[in-house]
């Protein structure tokens, strides 16, 4: 498993990163147009659809559900109160249901919902599976489940960088995890920000399925709905810190390869509608900003 992909150290690396994640993350990332794409694929196509949006963190792709979908029938899970927090102040957002729990142990009975969602979180889910399977547990037969994650790079240095922070999967394994839960009619969308050029690999997938109308009832769960809180002694607490240290400075490696990347496609949009288009915020010029002073220091330093 990657660094960052146990709940725990997911949990502290949100802690941290929950205060600058809309600004300077989200935008590079997981853009407008390709939440929309996403969500076209999920059939959220009714005003009486009861939906699940699951990893829903501070609420960006529950900002484009709800547009699809009154939000008084959104219901928001994520295990980080501290991105749930930011969510809950979206006023776009103030009539959905939030709750803190488990992708993998989700706290709501079999057939819940006509509508599963979740956008940029199985790459923190020790048991992707289980993730898929709670998917198809929740969503009532005919409904459906969309799940949004990113695809191992093509390129041995941005694969050693995903590789140490969280799990960036093969294409394949969606797939294979959507056909192991019972989906059927599976379809998918590639989506990545306009900044990205796909070169050997995709940068992310949106995947859909439906559960069969005759799909067989499980029944309750043996176990309680409750997640297990993790023994922290001492031990795990250190390998945690360092797992949240490393596991975040190998993914921060990407926001100014991204930014750098958004600048140099400055002119990619141009085929993008002109509401869908993202531009650079001032946290992201301030970066800029230093990334350059520190990259010219660095050149001043080596030829002076
Ligand atoms: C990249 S953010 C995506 C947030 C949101 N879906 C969006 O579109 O902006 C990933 C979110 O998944 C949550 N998460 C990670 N592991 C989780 C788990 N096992 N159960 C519930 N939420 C989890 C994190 O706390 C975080 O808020």
């Amino acid at each position: 498993m990657r660094l960052v992909q146990h709940k725990k150290e997911a949990y502290w690396f949100y802690y941290f990163l929950s205060n600058f994640y809309d600004k300077l993350v989200n935008p590079l990332f997981w853009t407008v147009k390709m939440r929309e794409e996403s969500l076209d694929i999920g059939k959220l196509d009714s005003s009486n659809l009861k939906v699940i949006d699951v990893g829903s963190g501070t609420g960006f792709t529950t900002q484009g559900i709800v547009a699809r979908v009154p939000a008084k029938n959104v219901t928001c899970v994520d295990q980080s109160d501290m991105q749930q927090a930011k969510a809950k102040k979206k006023e776009d957002l103030q009539d959905c249901k939030f709750l803190i729990g488990d992708a993998e142990n989700i706290p709501f009975p079999e057939s819940t919902f006509d509508r599963y969602v979740s956008a940029g979180s199985i790459e923190y889910w020790p048991d992707p599976q289980r993730g898929v399977d709670e998917a198809f547990r929740v969503i009532k037969p005919g409904g459906t489940a969309l799940l949004i994650g990113p695809i191992e790079p093509g390129n041995p240095i941005g694969e050693f960088f995903a590789r140490t922070w969280m799990l960036f999967p093969p294409e394949k394994d969606y797939f294979k995890w959507y056909e192991a839960a019972g989906f059927e009619n599976i379809r998918f969308v590639h989506v990545e920000p306009h900044w990205f050029t796909p070169g050997k690999s995709h940068y992310g997938i949106a995947i859909a399925g439906d559960k069969p109308m005759d799909a067989t009832p499980k029944g309750p769960r043996e176990a309680p709905i409750i997640t297990p809180e993790e023994p922290m002694g001492f031990g795990r607490s250190i390998l945690m810190f360092f797992r949240v240290l490393i596991g975040s400075l190998a993914g921060f490696i990407f926001i100014p390869i991204a930014l750098v990347g958004f600048l140099v496609n400055i002119g990619g949009q141009k085929d993008v509608r002109p509401d869908l288009r993202e531009t650079l915020n001032t946290e992201q010029i301030i970066v800029l900003v230093i990334l350059g002073a520190l990259i010219l220091w660095g050149l001043v330093s080596l030829f002076t």
